[in-house]
């Protein structure tokens, strides 16, 4: 049963933090030596200086000076908790994970969070959510770092800075987008393909109600590989099993700031644990070529969906999160998720995007936390097997790995696990035309918003949209009226519905479309002299 599971104990059991309760504990100094009272400092007399041979309190004083590690650069404010997963539905037949084999369980750490806020930011701020579960397998950790949506602003890894910039506070005021909203819009009125996600951000599912009660998405096409070395692409869908529900912005308002984090909390205190069902969408390479062809569709470009009708989930396993964490530092300030902590059955595709979070997120972690970052009893792997390899030595290596040879010997030789399948057959793949057009606006970049605000969207749902938008709108500062005309246009071909109403709602009147538009981030493939590049 869901209460019999208790995985954070194997997490703490790394450290001394495990029923450390105050008073089974001695009072000490970092190097151990029993210490009568904390308030007891050294000083030359009654009322003399302190001295400098008072290790306790410049020990107390120099540690506090480090307490703080680096915030997240984004997703900064998060909250977390531990549970289990279990495969419901085998996925032998399109994966070796050993964790998808039938009846397989391991413990997760799951962490949730928002985007663009520092780590004391609201929790019901108008932005994604981070779902990222990091996955104990018997075959190392699988971190799936994903978010509330299923598409992202962009498929161009190199205006990522440059968007998360425009999220985060502006230079010269300090002020966030709340407040001055012109280099948010400014962005989005230059970069077109963000539309679909913008629909969804300003849209109910932009402020979920907590965390309990939100989808989570690869986004990104991954692909699974099994024992005959055959691969089919893969998107990875989280459902929640308490269903979803949202905030709306004047809601938003009359939370604490820290929302989200106390209703997770005290859901599981509570013995309501929530649960996600895990699900894939997979579609071949050469299903992949005809969705391209027919449909303008590659499963490269991650601001795309899959049509769910033609692509149908397929549950896999399901999770649930029942313990909450004892130390919020060491349990989920220092947990480590990476999409380049993969195991085997589960490899990337060539998605630019995710290609270049491969690099990013361990690199930003080798910063945030250190070289070691693996070694901390959050994020080490719990396998059955003694691991081994030459990483050595550097801060903090409380795990260097004993007297083992540091090189490839002969004297002391390591084992090997032979790979289960050929990598000259699972590292081939679908070439399609995903680079060429990383910066061209296309038509079919519509047809999703398109689809969304037609048939998705209630009529309630698109006023509140229309409000929420505009609201937000009011507060660009500089350009207006340039950067409004472009949005304008932009939404209209996405529906002249949408256009219409929001020129009502700005007082500002759009263009026919984007045909007469250049942009300065992308090339508008729907221009009227379309080879013209602007930018590419
Ligand atoms: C966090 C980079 C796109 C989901 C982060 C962090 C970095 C980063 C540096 C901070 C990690 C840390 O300090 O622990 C990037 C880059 C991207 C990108 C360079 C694109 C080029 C995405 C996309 C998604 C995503 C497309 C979802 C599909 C997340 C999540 C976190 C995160 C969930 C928080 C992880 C946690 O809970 O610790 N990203 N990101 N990111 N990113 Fe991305």
């Amino acid at each position: 049963s869901i209460e019999n599971q208790n995985n954070g104990d194997a997490v703490r059991s790394y450290t001394d933090d495990k029923n450390h309760t105050s008073t089974e504990s001695t009072y000490t100094t970092s190097n151990g030596a029993p210490y009568p009272h904390p308030y007891e400092s050294q000083r030359a007399g009654d009322n003399g200086p302190l001295l400098l041979q008072d290790f306790h309190l410049i020990d107390l004083l120099s540690h506090f000076d480090r307490e703080r590690i680096p915030e997240r650069v984004v997703h900064a404010k998060g909250s977390g908790a531990h549970g289990f997963y279990r495969t419901t539905n085998t996925l032998e037949d399109l994966s070796i994970a050993d964790m998808f084999k039938e009846g397989k369980e391991c413990p997760i750490t799951v962490r949730f969070s928002t985007v663009g806020g520092e780590k004391g930011s609201h929790d019901c701020a108008r932005d994604p959510r981070g779902f990222s579960v990091k996955f104990r397998t018997e075959e190392g950790n699988w971190d799936h770092v994903a978010n509330n949506t299923p598409v992202f602003f962009l498929r161009d890894p190199a205006k990522f800075p440059h968007f998360i910039h425009t999220q985060k506070r502006v230079p010269n005021t300090n002020l966030t987008h709340a407040d001055d909203s012109t280099f948010f819009w400014d962005y989005f009125a230059q970069n077109p393909e963000s539309i679909h996600q913008v629909l969804i951000l300003m849209g109910d599912r932009g402020i979920p109600d907590g965390y309990r009660f939100m989808h989570g998405y690869s986004g990104h096409t991954m692909k699974l590989i099994n024992k005959e070395g055959k691969w089919v692409y893969a998107q990875i869908h989280m459902k929640s099993k308490q269903g979803t529900k949202f905030l709306t912005q004047e809601e938003s308002t009359t939370k604490g700031p820290d929302y989200s984090q106390k209703d997770l909390f005290y859901a599981i205190e509570k013995g309501e644990y929530p649960g996600w069902d895990l699900s894939v969408q997979t579609m071949s390479p050469e299903q992949a070529e005809e969705v391209w062809e027919k449909q303008g569709i590659n499963v490269f470009d991650l601001t795309h969906v899959w049509p769910q009708g033609q692509f149908p989930l397929r549950k896999v396993g399901e999770f649930f999160l029942n313990e909450n964490v004892k130390n919020y530092f060491a349990e989920i300030e220092q947990i480590a998720f990476s999409p380049s902590h993969l195991v085997p059955g589960i490899e990337p595709s060539a998605d630019p995007v995710l290609q270049s979070r491969l690099f990013s997120y361990a690199d930003t972690h080798r910063h945030r936390i250190g070289a070691n970052y693996q070694q901390l009893p959050v994020n080490q792997p719990r396998v059955p097997y003694r691991m081994a390899n030459f990483q050595r030595d550097g801060p903090m290596a409380f795990y260097s790995q004993g007297e083992r040879p540091n090189y490839l010997s002969s004297v002391d030789p390591i084992k090997f696990q032979p790979r289960s399948v050929d990598l000259n057959k699972t590292h081939g793949h679908f070439v399609g035309k995903a680079v060429t057009f990383l910066s061209e606006i296309r038509k079919e970049d519509f047809n999703a918003p398109r689809a969304l605000w037609e048939k998705v969207f209630t009529e309630d749902a698109r006023e509140r949209w229309v409000e929420n938008a505009s609201g937000h709108m009011a507060n660009i500062m500089h350009n207006k009226e340039d950067i409004l005309k472009r949005m304008m246009s932009i939404f209209r071909e996405v529906s002249e519905d949408l256009a219409s109403r929001m020129e009502k709602a700005t007082g500002v009147k759009g263009y026919d479309g984007i045909s007469g538009l250049s942009f300065n981030g992308t090339h508008n493939g729907m221009a009227k002299d379309s080879s013209k590049r602007t930018a590419n």
